[in-house]
């Protein structure tokens, strides 16, 4: 059965053996997603993250396809001549009958080849095509939603392309749809009865990401939601129903999560015939310690940023100071930016009444409208420099006194090393950092301000970054780049400096970003209404024992959850540095756990509590690794003694062989 095997490497518990005699090479697997070289969110983290295993799977079988967008396919795409003489065929033909297609290898890991359909330049045939889906499938798509319009070229242009394709081509094909945004082109061939094996994979419903975003009482409800009226309520009837056909049709529906698969049955009225999911790939370095490494340094070029950014107001210990932050798209309510925000406040308060010599800074790096970066956090950052640049100046001007009297022998007087003219450029350096205003809340300036979520939550809980608060909070609404004239850092070196990632999300059938939080040893909070959390409470015993916080937001209400949020979080600051560089060797030995390699084989297995957490009193913290009051912050601390203690109780889940010596996930020992 081909199509079974273009999900080889997402999890297939729940599939059934498939047939050993088929061979790849008489078959070839499309990938379909409008996230195909395009980021938006977490669709491209999986497929950027599972082609490089495809294609060690698949070779020359294997293809991508999405939209072309000029921008993105500048910098992360080589466009080639199509790879074989099917395939240009195929391009040609479509070509020279007013489509534009592109064949190129996208520049990522595995360098898959991608074929790129430019939906702009079919614009012509929207409203042909528009009526076809309308008298074959009573699909009425709205002149007005851009998004549905460009679903719609992107679904023909598709099936157009498996037509070509098929009527030449007389190998197995398997197409691999992802959400959606793709699905009109697999319901197209299904209804053409092209030969093509479909799977659909949905990442969230429409209707539930909807759903939720306003104020409903989602999960206990499901079965009640009148589907229609609530998608035609929120006028994403026409989207909602290019959904439901996608996952009707497919041969094999497929979603991330067991919540989703809960949702998806009772919204698209289909139960998802398996659960995929999602991985990563996993990087281990030679030595242990690496990852513990560059969190120091990231770290170090964060706090650079916030001396800039609090400059005038760094009346804070920075090596005190705890990062956190919580990213992703901007959805207010449902990546839980909300509570978040509201245990912030409190957090605040509970470190101010016990005189907490922590301070938190919270980032939030959500994209949202704006006008480019404000000049007051702009200015920080030069102010920075130009503190920098005197030190330097003066330093030299020092070293030089230093060197010549040396020169001629003698010690110098340290009163004269230091001249009027070095004052005068301390002092105006120092003016420099004067400052009428606080710190800002946000690094850009937002089009929609006044009426901007997380902004308005500031404004009412108060958390302004004023010299007495503990908690300090930085909104940068646009995703991180290393080219960025601000915080030049990408996503990855950002996570890794920070010391805690927040996501306590009520809408999240997967969620990445605490998954990629933990194969770079960072700790995560997220929630037991996300697909992660769910999955890493299913195979840990203990999470928090490895920096795994999961929230309770199914059996609670919110005010219960955000004390809960809290109480992590304020647990969390009462860590020594030795802790925390023990709970990030916990949270890092989980990776194997997410990686797109063994994701299949951890069916039924379990995390057990590591070795060196004692079985926690009732009143002890279990979610800190263990250390007594009088411990030292700064002993040192015995990694492969940490690590051996954990061996002999953590089972290799996935029967692979140690990578190395000091790698945790052991093999089983004998006693
Ligand atoms: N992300 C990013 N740059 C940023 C912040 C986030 O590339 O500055 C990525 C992050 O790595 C993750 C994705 O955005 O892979 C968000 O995926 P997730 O599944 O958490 O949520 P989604 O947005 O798909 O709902
Ligand atoms: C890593 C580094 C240590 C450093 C520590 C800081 O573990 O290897 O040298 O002291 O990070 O940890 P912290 O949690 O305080 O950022
Ligand atoms: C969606 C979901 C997110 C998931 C991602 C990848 O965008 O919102 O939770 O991680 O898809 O499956």
């Amino acid at each position: 059965m081909p199509l079974a095997r273009s999900l080889s490497v997402t999890s297939l518990s729940g599939l059934e053996e498939w047939d050993e005699e088929f061979d790849r090479e008489d078959a070839v697997l499309f990938e379909i997603a409008w996230e195909v070289a395009n980021k938006v969110g977490g669709i491209y983290t999986v497929i950027q993250t599972k082609a490089r295993l495809t294609c060690e799977e698949w070779g020359e079988n294997y293809f991508l396809v999405g939209p072309y967008m000029e921008s993105s396919v500048r910098t992360q795409v080589e466009l080639i001549e199509p790879c074989n003489a099917t395939l240009r065929r195929t391009i040609d033909k479509m070509n020279s009958s007013g489509c534009k297609v592109y064949f190129g290898r996208w520049l990522i890991e595995g360098s898959p080849y991608v074929i790129l359909l430019d939906v702009g330049f079919t614009a012509w045939s929207l409203d042909r095509w528009k009526s076809e889906l309308w008298e074959n499938c009573s699909i009425g798509v709205p002149w007005f939603d851009r998004e549905a319009n460009d679903a719609v070229l992107f679904g023909f242009l598709t099936a157009c392309n498996f037509s070509t394709l098929t009527s030449t081509l007389f190998i197995s094909v398997s197409s691999h749809f992802h959400e959606w945004l793709a699905g009109l082109g697999l319901v197209l061939c299904r209804q053409r009865q092209l030969p093509v094996a479909t799977i659909f994979t949905t990442h969230a419903t429409l209707l539930g990401r909807y759903l939720c975003a306003g104020n409903v009482d989602f999960y206990n409800k499901l079965a009640e939601f009148n589907v229609d009226k609530e998608a035609g309520d929120r006028q994403i009837y026409h989207r909602y129903c290019l959904e439901r056909a996608a996952a009707r049709c497919a041969h094999v529906f497929t979603t991330v999560s067991q919540i989703t698969a809960i949702e998806a049955e009772h919204l698209l009225k289909r139960k998802p015939d398996i659960v995929t999911p999602n991985g990563l790939n996993v990087k281990k370095f030679s030595a242990m310690h690496e990852f513990q490494n560059l969190h120091a340094q990231s770290k170090a070029r964060i706090q650079e940023f916030v001396r800039g950014h609090f400059y005038g107001h760094l009346d804070f210990n920075l090596d005190k100071t705890v990062f956190l932050f919580i990213a992703g798209r901007y959805e207010f309510s449902n990546k839980g930016a909300d509570i978040f925000l509201e245990a912030l406040a409190r957090l605040n308060y509970l470190l101010r009444v016990n005189h907490s010599e922590v301070t938190i800074i919270a980032f939030f790096i959500m994209p949202a409208r704006t006008n480019n970066f404000n000049v007051e956090t702009l200015k920080g950052q030069a102010v920075r420099k130009q503190l920098w640049d005197t030190a330097q100046t003066v330093k030299e001007r020092f070293g030089k006194k230093l060197y010549e009297s040396l020169l001629v022998g003698q010690l110098p007087d340290v009163s004269k090393m230091l001249d009027k003219e070095d004052f005068t450029m301390m002092k105006r350096a120092i003016f420099a950092t004067q400052r009428q205003c606080l710190p800002p809340i946000c690094s850009h300036n937002m089009l929609e301000d006044s009426s901007d979520p997380i902004l308005n939550c500031i404004r009412r809980i108060g958390l302004f970054n004023s010299a007495q608060d503990r908690v300090k909070v930085i909104f940068h609404p646009e995703f991180l780049s290393s080219t960025s004239p601000l915080l030049p850092m990408d996503y990855e070196e950002f996570v890794r400096g920070c010391h805690l990632g927040v996501f306590p999300s009520y809408y999240e059938p997967w969620g990445y970003t605490p998954a990629e939080c933990t194969v770079m040893g960072i700790p995560s909070i997220s929630t037991n209404l996300s697909g992660f959390g769910c999955f890493m409470e299913e195979h840990i015993a203990d999470p928090s024992a490895y920096g795994i916080y999961i929230l309770d937001r199914r059996y609670r209400g919110v005010d219960e959850s955000c004390n809960q949020l809290t109480s992590f979080l304020f647990q969390f600051c009462q860590q020594s540095r030795r802790q925390r560089i023990i709970q990030r060797n916990r949270t890092e030995r989980l990776s194997d756990l997410l990686d797109w390699r063994y994701l299949g084989r951890a069916t039924g297995f379990r995390y057990p509590r590591p070795a060196s957490v004692p079985p926690s009193p009732a009143h002890s913290l279990h979610s800190s690794p263990h250390h007594s009051e009088a411990e030292d912050e700064e002993e040192p601390y015995d990694e492969d003694l940490e690590a051996e203690k954990d061996r002999v109780n953590i089972r290799q889940p996935f029967n692979l062989p140690n990578r190395n010596k000091n790698h945790t996930v052991g093999l089983p020992e004998k006693n």
